[in-house]
Formats: C-alpha cells, sequence, structure tokens
C-alpha cells in the first residue's frame, strides 16, 4: 500500500474504509477513509491517525516513504476513536510525542489510557524545520477538544471532520470525482455530524477566514483544492440555517392511512410549483432524512397513533432531529389514530424541544381519510406551500 504525495513533502497514508455502511448510526453507503498524512521535513510529522482495526494500512503507507520510526511527532487534531483509537499503538511503533489540545489530551487519556502528550494552544506556531505548523482550536467541530492544524508554507489546512465526507474513493482530490456526489456527501456528513454546531463552524471560520488555503485536507473523503470555495459557501450556508423553498414530508403508517394523508399533503404542496419529497421511514435510513432537511424549509412529519404515541420509526426520527437541532425550519404535524390518539402531541414535543417553529395546526383524522379528509389534506399542503413561498 503506497502514501500518495498532495504536496511537496507532504503524503496521505491514510486507510480506505470501503465497507463501512454504518457510521455511529449514520448510514454509509460509499464507505469511508480516515485521512491521516506525513510531513516530511527535520522533524517528521504524522498528522492524525486512524481507527485501530486500520492501523497496518496506516503503517504500510508510512512505510511506503519512511520507516515510522523516524517519526518524531504526532498531531491529533481530534480524539474520536475514528481518527485515535490507532494512537497508542501508533505511539508505541514510532516513539513520537503527540500534541493536542488540553481538552484533547484529557480526551484521549479518558478513552484509550495513559499516553506521553503535549499540549498546544491557540494560535501557537511550531517550527518542523522548513515548514511551520499553526495550532487553531475549534471546539464543537466536531468535539470539544478538537483543533484544525495549518501548514503556513505549503497553505494546506488539516480540517478534520470539517469539510469531510463519508465517501471512499481511490481518488484522493475533489476535482477527481463527480461533483454533484461530492457535495451531495458533504451535505450527508453536515447533516448528521455537524449541524448542531453551525455557530461554532462560523466562529471557526472567522480564525481561518484570512489565511491563503490551497488545499482543504479533510479527515474523512476527498482533499478540497479545486472547490474549496464551494465546500466553504456550502458550510456557512448551512450554519446559517439557509433552506430552499421546499418541502418534506415524512412519516409511517400501520395501515395506509397517515400514507395517503401524505400523500395528499405533498400534493397539495405541488400544486403550489413548490418542490416536495416524500419518505417513509420504515424505508428510509435516517441520515438520508437528514440529507432532505438540511435543504428544506418546512418538514411535514406524519404518524400513526400506536399504544397512544408515536410509530417507533417517527420517534426514532424526531428524536434524532430533536438532538441535531436544525434551525430556522418550519414543522408541520399529521396523521391518523383509532381511539385516544397521542401521536400528534408527542411528535410536537420533540420538534419543539428540537428548534423547529410550529405554525400550521395538527391535522388528525380518525382511522382513514375519506374524501373529506383528503380534501384537508391537500389543504394543508397548500397552506404549507403558500407559507413559504417567495
Ligand atoms: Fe471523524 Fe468526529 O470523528
Amino acid at each position: 500500500m503506497e502514501a500518495v504525495e498532495i504536496a511537496d513533502g507532504i503524503y496521505w497514508v491514510g486507510a480506505l474504509d470501503w465497507n463501512a455502511r454504518n457510521f455511529h448510526g449514520f448510514a454509509t453507503l460509499r464507505g469511508t477513509s480516515y485521512n491521516a498524512y506525513l510531513i516530511l521535513d527535520e522533524k517528521n510529522v504524522l498528522i492524525d491517525c486512524v481507527k485501530m482495526p486500520f492501523l497496518g494500512e496506516m503503517m504500510a503507507r508510512i512505510r511506503s516513504v519512511i520507516d515510522p520510526k523516524e517519526i518524531d511527532l504526532i498531531v491529533s487534531n481530534h480524539a474520536e476513536g475514528d481518527h485515535a483509537s490507532g494512537l497508542p499503538m501508533t505511539q508505541h511503533i514510532t516513539g513520537a510525542d503527540v500534541l493536542s489540545t488540553k481538552k484533547g489530551a484529557e480526551a484521549l487519556r479518558l478513552n484509550y489510557g495513559e499516553m506521553r502528550i503535549s499540549e498546544v494552544k491557540e494560535g501557537e506556531d511550531l517550527s518542523i524545520g522548513e515548514r511551520t505548523l499553526r495550532f487553531i482550536e475549534t471546539p464543537m467541530v466536531h468535539w470539544p477538544e478538537s483543533m484544525f492544524t495549518y501548514v503556513v508554507e505549503d497553505q494546506v489546512l488539516f480540517s478534520m471532520d470539517a469539510f469531510g465526507q463519508h465517501y471512499c474513493s481511490s481518488q484522493r482530490f475533489d476535482d477527481q470525482v463527480e461533483k454533484g456526489i461530492l457535495m451531495e456527501e458533504a451535505a450527508t456528513y453536515y447533516a448528521n455530524i455537524v449541524l448542531p454546531f453551525g455557530s461554532q463552524v462560523k466562529k471557526a471560520y472567522e480564525k481561518v477566514k484570512g489565511l491563503p488555503i490551497k488545499m482543504l485536507a479533510t479527515s474523512h473523503g476527498l482533499i478540497w483544492r479545486t472547490h474549496i470555495n464551494d465546500i466553504v459557501e456550502a458550510y456557512l450556508n448551512w450554519a446559517d440555517g439557509r433552506t430552499e423553498e421546499r418541502v418534506l414530508v415524512i412519516y409511517d403508517t400501520m395501515w395506509g392511512s397517515t400514507e395517503r394523508m401524505a400523500l395528499a399533503i405533498a400534493e397539495g404542496v405541488r400544486s403550489q410549483d413548490v418542490p416536495v419529497t416524500l419518505m417513509r421511514l420504515t424505508d428510509t435510513d435516517r441520515s438520508m432524512v437528514l440529507r432532505e432537511v438540511l435543504r428544506s424549509r418546512v418538514v411535514a412529519v406524519g404518524s400513526c397513533t400506536m399504544n397512544n404515541g408515536m410509530f417507533p420509526t417517527v420517534a426514532d426520527i424526531t428524536t434524532y432531529m430533536r438532538g441535531l437541532r436544525p434551525k430556522g425550519r418550519k414543522a408541520a404535524v399529521f396523521g391518523s389514530y383509532g381511539w385516544g390518539g397521542g401521536a400528534s402531541k408527542a411528535i410536537r414535543e420533540n420538534l419543539t424541544a428540537g428548534g423547529f417553529e410550529l405554525p400550521y395546526p395538527d391535522l388528525d383524522i380518525r382511522y382513514a381519510p375519506m374524501k373529506e379528509g383528503v380534501e384537508k389534506c391537500i389543504a394543508m399542503g397548500v397552506d404549507i406551500a403558500k407559507s413559504i413561498k417567495s
């Protein structure tokens, strides 16, 4: 396994996880990569590491360039297991010191045991010979301990999780793959990982916006060198909660009543020339739903009542959204019930806690929607569409 030189003396030495299909609950249908980088200078530096099962792959790539024992320093930008679980063994093999933020040192020790770690400070510069490494703390992008590392002379920003994608490819750069797929995977990643941290994304941007950047070397997926402006602009839009004039209808159903309601609501939206996406939750992974939530101005959530509450898949997605806290979006609630009801109230609670505005009256229909019920659903779709049409 070979390293890939991405700039003069800077190598990608990461690992490709072609078969990853679930990343802590996030469906990764295109796999992922754990990107580590090697900088050759008077001091040889490894930037980040890989998930423990992929340590052999990383070491083989390092060995294609130098003996791992020649590594002097390991920069840990992020202590999460996909980048740092291989760190203790890497330190054992290389004998190198680990550099991290103060919180990073704590997280590394609490996760992986005692290690030799030197702490770096916000904005600190470290000369490694011809090059200077600058450390930039980026708390909550993605964990409290996270940081970027910037190579001043090469204008390469090692951005850790930020700008990443769960996208395994034999290619290494953004301009070597289909841009639409790349941006879609970056959006899916943002929606499922970074979404709660929009204000922290903007703070991180403020710290680096004045730096010349030739390359955004992320910890997952493709390295940005051609479409840097596009991904940074997308991040700022997502961080601001900007959405498209479009509606997402998500639902689940036991005997088809709530499904008929969902279809009629979508029909009402479409009648106003507003784009709408419909997803049945039994058939759709939650990470795909969140990618649609990211771009949608209204999310209509429907559930049949089951045991006085939400259908389990609806409970799952609304709890997931509650945690991810999308900002700047409206939501509508609908569903069918047989006797006591209860789903709409539970959905409303989760959506409110998740930061959605709920300006539309809930639409509950007892048993199946007959002609009058279908008309009410279409009217609800029309109202939703009109409320967001410019
Ligand atoms: Fe790729 Fe937050 O770890």
